[in-house]
């Protein structure tokens, strides 16, 4: 048997750990292990060392270091790639030549280590003729249906939250508020459990439409009883009751994800125009991907390795390796790919957050204001 791994979309710590694991579990089982470069881009370009042999010797040593050393990329769609064409770069169908490449290579499945739009991809694929697609669910955002958790959340979630307890000492001693802006796209995750775990006294989900009035009487409220300073977590998604999330650019021409960002700033200039209080916005942004997987996601990613191949070895169709209560899954790619896994309003860990008199902009003079929210988006997973 020989598989073909790829890691396409952002990056996440763990995934050297998983393509270490894939590796060496195949190993044992006379199955053959080939990177592929940059997403799908080094099945497709015929570039020199595109596709990488992956023996004991090649992920010697990789379990803890960031980043993935197969590499990533975000103009890998085969449905959009960019193809020289007159001296300009424009997107092209090459999705058939992807197939034909793959199954004269001799590849018997992919491993598809990456997040929604990843998974996504790959699942069109075998539709379009790949022989099976086993995916392992990455990304930091933690949004991917199907499984209670992928690898490389709780180390952003640790990223965010160091950065979050720094933040504390500066905005006592100016008496500042500061706001944060974390990553997590269309799910509120990563902003609340470090908002919760770094103490913050206002986070903003996207789950729930924010009123900046009721963030602003938090702050007032803490002044009142000689808490000068605040901490605001702001998910990069966030948005205000009626309004809609901020992105910094549009889709781009290969397919390029819209990129959220901005939401801080705007908040942090409304709450020193509201409060008077002096404020200031930052912006984790990638540090939050960066750096090597703490323990949690370095063991995650191992198993979800490992299960690749234990599914590769012993069955013969595609799914996607999950975690549920504990376990390792397999479940259909139609199921993991259907949807975004957002925070549910009921979620124990939101209550917890509630129970702390964190503010989550909703709750105004005693008046909670769920009746005006939009519609939740579809809760998923747990
Ligand atoms: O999906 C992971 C993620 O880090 C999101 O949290 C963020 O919105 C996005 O990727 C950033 O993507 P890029 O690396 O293209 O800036």
């Amino acid at each position: 048997m020989k598989i073909a791994v790829n890691t396409g979309g952002g990056d996440a710590p763990g995934l050297n750990a998983v393509i270490r694991a894939v590796t060496l579990s195949a190993a044992r089982r006379g199955i053959e292990v080939w990177g592929i470069k940059y997403g799908y881009r080094g099945l497709l370009s015929g570039e020199e060392h595109g596709l990488v042999r992956l023996d004991r010797d090649a992920v010697r040593g990789i379990t803890h270091i960031g980043g993935t050393i197969l590499g990533s990329a975000n103009r890998d769609d085969p449905y959009r790639f960019p193809v020289e064409k007159n001296g300009e770069m424009v997107p092209t169908d090459v999705s058939a030549d992807l197939v034909r490449t793959f199954k004269q290579k001799g590849f018997d499945a992919l491993i598809a280590i990456g997040g929604d739009g990843s998974l996504k991809l790959a699942g069109k694929l075998l539709e379009a003729g790949l022989p099976r697609v086993i995916g392992v669910p990455k990304t930091i955002d933690n949004d991917i249906v199907g499984t209670d958790v992928s690898f490389g959340f709780e180390t952003a979630v640790t990223t965010a939250t160091d950065a979050i307890d720094k933040l504390h000492s500066t905005a006592q001693s100016h008496e500042r508020v500061m706001v944060v802006e974390v990553m997590g796209r269309n799910a509120g995750w990563i902003a609340l459990h470090s908002g919760i775990s770094g103490t913050a006294d206002a986070i903003l989900i996207l789950e729930i439409s924010y009123s900046l009035e009721a963030v602003c009487e938090k702050i007032r409220s803490r002044e009142r009883r000689g808490r000068h300073f605040s901490i605001v977590v702001v998910a990069e998604g966030a948005l205000p009751l009626g309004g809609a999330p901020l992105y910094k650019q549009e889709h781009g021409k290969f397919n390029e994800h819209r990129q959220l960002g901005g939401v801080a700033e705007r908040v942090a200039t409304d709450i020193e125009r509201m409060t008077g209080k002096e404020t200031r916005s930052l912006v984790l942004g990638h540090l939050q991907r960066g750096g090597g997987p703490i323990t949690s996601d370095r063991l995650l990613a191992l198993r979800l390795g490992c299960g690749a191949t234990h599914f590769a070895a012993e069955a013969r169709h595609s799914g996607m390796i999950a975690i549920r209560n504990g376990d390792i899954q397999v479940v259909p790619l139609e199921e993991a790919t259907d949807g975004t896994r957002c925070v549910p309003l009921d979620h124990g860990i939101l209550q917890t957050g509630r129970d702390l008199g964190i503010s989550f902009g909703d709750e105004l003079k005693g008046t909670f204001l769920g009746s005006i929210l939009p519609p939740a988006p579809r809760p998923a997973g747990r």
